[in-house]
């Protein structure tokens, strides 16, 4: 696909992540994160405490982007920042940084939305993209979706979850058992070590292409305090199998009820340009079951780097390309919407 070759400022701050990044056209500049380690005590993102942090790493990253893109401020074309869905007071503090910054350098401003974002960051750097349409399933902290991408500004939800996003799934599994925040990505590293087969969970089918994890979780909460009740030592054990098979098939679990909807949905559209989008789609067990999906039926499928999965600031900026391309600008008046419904829905 031809990008246009727009030189971008973009910024991050929906949660707890503050990225900076610059980019010209799909050329990745610079794409700096500063992470907040604060959180992983508490088991999930402390929202006030977020929004400080955002507002003591904001203008570091921005200057070491800057520096890292070696760009000339006079270069920047626009700046694109995340105006939701997200955290208030974290999207509050890169929005008002933004305009302010925007304002000062007397260049215009691209709201971005979260999702869409996650979803147009496969068409960062000259790796293959997918064609429209494409059906990306955007798996992250705080979302679960099915998306059909007709263009760069024309997408729709056709599945989401009623209740917690695959990734919170993770999460408070993981807290359960005491891991820290984010619990994604320990209980992936785990489940290499594990066998998926050891313990049987029931997956929850809802209707149509939509999910749903409560019930998942609830039938973990009642494993746990089972087995935790027959055996205090249960995840101590010598060679610690139990946890690894644990963390195995509870993610063979949540992958497989992405997977049925997901084929689902290609039955249902007929399309099967299948990309992945999100903070989960770095798990290596929905890479697996997408690659012998490819294998099996002929799926052309469409991973992110691991850089581009999780929350980062190029995936905003390549929307902020594409608006700016379409003259789609904001203005000092925006305010951030944490939850921002500008993804068409029909669900
Ligand atoms: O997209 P993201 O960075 O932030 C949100 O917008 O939410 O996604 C963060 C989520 C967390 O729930 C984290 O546990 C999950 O992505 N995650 C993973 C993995 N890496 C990150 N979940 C499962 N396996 C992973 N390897
Ligand atoms: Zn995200």
């Amino acid at each position: 696909m031809n990008i246009p070759n727009h030189t971008i400022l973009a910024i991050e701050s929906s949660c707890d992540d503050t990225g900076v990044a610059v980019i010209k056209g799909n050329q990745v500049l610079s794409n700096l994160v500063a992470n907040q380690e604060v959180h992983s005590r508490f088991g999930g993102v402390v929202p006030e405490l977020a929004s400080r942090a955002h507002q003591s790493n904001i203008i570091p990253t921005l200057s070491l982007a800057l520096k890292d893109a070696n760009v000339n401020i006079k270069d920047i074309d626009a700046v694109a920042y995340t105006n939701g869905p997200g955290l208030s007071g974290s999207l509050l503090v890169g929005s008002s940084f933004a305009k302010s910054w925007a304002w000062a350098n007397d260049i215009p401003t691209i709201t971005v939305n979260h999702m869409r974002a996650h979803i147009l960051a496969h068409f960062l750097d000259d790796s293959p993209s997918p064609n429209f349409p494409f059906l990306c399933l955007t798996v992250s902290g705080g979302h679960t979706q099915i998306v059909r991408v007709d263009s760069p500004s024309e997408m729709e939800v056709i599945g989401t979850t009623l209740d917690d996003a695959a990734g919170e799934a993770f999460d408070k599994v993981a807290k359960l058992i005491g891991l820290p925040y984010p619990g994604g990505p320990l209980i992936d590293k785990y489940s290499k070590l594990g066998d998926c087969k050891r313990f049987i969970f029931n997956k929850s089918n809802v209707f149509k292409l939509n999910l749903s994890f409560s019930g998942f979780k609830t039938q973990v909460l009642r494993f746990l305090q089972k087995n935790l009740q027959e055996n205090p030592d249960f995840f101590i054990d010598a060679n610690k199998q139990n946890l690894y098979d644990f963390c195995a098939s509870v993610q063979h679990t949540i992958i497989s009820m992405l997977m049925d909807k997901l084929v689902l949905a290609v039955q249902q559209t007929r399309i099967d340009e299948i990309a992945i989008a999100g903070g989960v789609s770095a798990n290596s067990g929905l890479r697996n079951a997408l690659e012998a999906k490819a294998k099996s039926d002929d799926w052309n499928i469409y991973i992110p780097q691991l850089r581009y999965c999780t929350d980062n600031a190029a995936m905003v900026g390549i929307v902020g390309v594409f608006d700016f391309e379409d003259e789609r600008f904001g203005n000092l008046k925006d305010v951030p919407s944490p939850r921002l419904p500008d993804l068409r829905h029909s669900v």
